[in-house]
């Protein structure tokens, strides 16, 4: 097994050498920890959010989804609270003008870059990304790309609730980008100023937060243990009062520990009445819920778990990298770089050989991939010895790889190679897509 302080770089290559991930506007030097998805993470971070979804949305009856602008109108920012607290607090050297966040000092006098004890005090810098609309950039064309998907949500709340006839308790999700002007970034995908979010608002009676919050958490917690997070990688960690976030009654962190160490992949809060309350009062409208058995109006409770997916594309990742000492087709050991993703994340599901480089196999190999393209995505490959053909495939995560040969000629059946196990079955070809359906079934 890699140790873990070179995982990281290791699997920062592979994730380029591979096509998950690469470094963005690389060709002009790059763009301080901004990063593109290849071929294979975009795959990937589509099957992430595709497992939030089924999971979040479609497996319960109370909860729909939207997919809002977002730039949206500054006055949700004002009214949020997010421009007068979304901020880090920072301090600037007053020699090299680096600036830093005291926390991530080593010295808390002195310059990590220049050396100098010159840092000036703390205040507090706004994250917010900050741009104008249309052609007059004055004050009053000011707008903010969202630091978070949650606020569309509240401020949909209504309009949501009354078109989809929705009942408390009842869920809003949304995936969607999130922006913000961290101070200091790093760690590959883990913190970066353009990000992606899987939220949802869950609306409660006043004061019935705990009992979801509870459930929520576990549906999160078991949620990661699905798609391949053992148990013991996995801790909670209840905020500080001092940490929360200025909507925040109680916040609980779902950690993974990554190569670098515990750090959080998602946050599940209770927001209490904040947002809605906040919209109501800027806004003038009302944003309350008609509660029935009361025969009254409400503003209902919220709990929110949200998740990053580039958080939970890199927690995968680094949980499925493993390096293993098996022996080669010519008896020596090799060591063999394989990503153990589970066959619902990865992005390839199947790839599909002929044996050589020669027809019929190649006619026949290509005629078994038409015949699943439009069901999973799936790879042809020649090129190569087949060893080679399947290391290939192991460093991308593909979990199962289908080889045509001699004897498939003879008695319509194919190779199926797992990808963990090694093993090998021997599959009939009017089988094969039922063997697969199985093996790559969502739930
Ligand atoms: N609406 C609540 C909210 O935004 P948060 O804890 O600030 O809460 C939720 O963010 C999740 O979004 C985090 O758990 C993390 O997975 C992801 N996230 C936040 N900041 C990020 C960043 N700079 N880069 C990558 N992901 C980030």
């Amino acid at each position: 097994m890699a140790k873990k302080n070179d995982t990281m770089e290791k699997l920062v290559s592979l994730a380029k050498r591979r096509g998950y991930v690469f470094p963005s506007s690389e060709i002009y030097g790059g763009f301080g920890s901004t990063w593109d998805y290849g071929p294979l993470g975009t795959e990937l971070i589509r099957n992430i959010k595709e497992a939030w979804w089924r999971d979040v949305v479609l497996a319960h009856d109370n909860v729909v989804g939207i997919n809002a602008s977002i730039l949206m109108s500054p006055e949700i920012w004002k009214a949020s609270g997010h421009l007068e607290h979304f901020s880090d607090p920072l301090v600037e050297c007053g020699n090299c003008r680096r600036r830093f966040r005291p926390d991530d000092l080593a010295k808390p006098d002195q310059c990590p870059v220049c050396g100098k004890k010159q840092l000036g005090e703390a205040r507090q810098f706004n994250t917010m990304f900050k741009t104008f609309v249309g052609p007059v950039e004055d004050e009053a064309a000011v707008a903010y790309l969202r630091p978070e998907t949650a606020q569309a949500i509240f401020v949909n709340f209504k309009s949501v609730q009354q078109a989809s006839r929705a009942r408390m308790p009842f869920g809003i999700a949304q995936i969607g980008k999130a922006f913000r002007n961290e101070i200091t970034t790093g760690n590959f995908l883990f913190r970066t100023r353009e990000f992606e979010q899987m939220e949802m608002e869950f609306f409660v009676e006043p004061g019935d937060d705990e009992r979801w919050f509870d459930f929520w958490v576990k549906e999160r917690v078991d949620w990661f243990h699905r798609y391949g997070i053992p148990e013991e990688k996995l801790q909670l960690r209840a905020h500080d009062p001092e940490e929360l976030a200025h909507y925040s009654l109680g916040t609980t962190d779902i950690e993974y520990e990554f190569p670098f160490g515990w750090s959080e992949i998602e946050g599940i809060a209770r927001r209490g009445d904040y947002d809605l309350r906040m919209h109501q009062e800027a806004s003038g409208k009302d944003l309350t819920y008609f509660d029935q058995a009361a025969n009254e109006h409400i503003l209902p409770w919220v709990v929110e778990p949200s998740a990053g997916v580039d958080r939970a594309a890199l927690a995968f990742l680094s949980q499925a990298y493993a390096e293993e000492e098996i022996e080669s087709a010519k008896g020596e050991m090799e060591t063999r770089v394989v990503l153990k993703l589970d066959p619902r994340l990865a992005p390839t599901k199947v790839a599909f050989f002929p044996l050589i480089k020669k027809e019929p196999l190649q006619e026949m190999a290509h005629r078994l991939q038409d015949e699943s393209r439009f069901e999973w995505t799936t790879f042809y490959d020649e090129a190569g010895a087949i060893g080679r053909r399947y290391r290939r495939q192991d460093e991308a995560g593909t979990p199962f790889c289908v080889t045509v040969d001699f004897d498939s000629l003879e008695d319509d059946a194919v190779t199926v190679r797992d990808r963990d196990t090694l093993k090998q079955d021997r599959v009939a070809v009017a089988e094969l897509t039922a063997y697969l359906r199985e093996k790559l079934a969502w739930r």
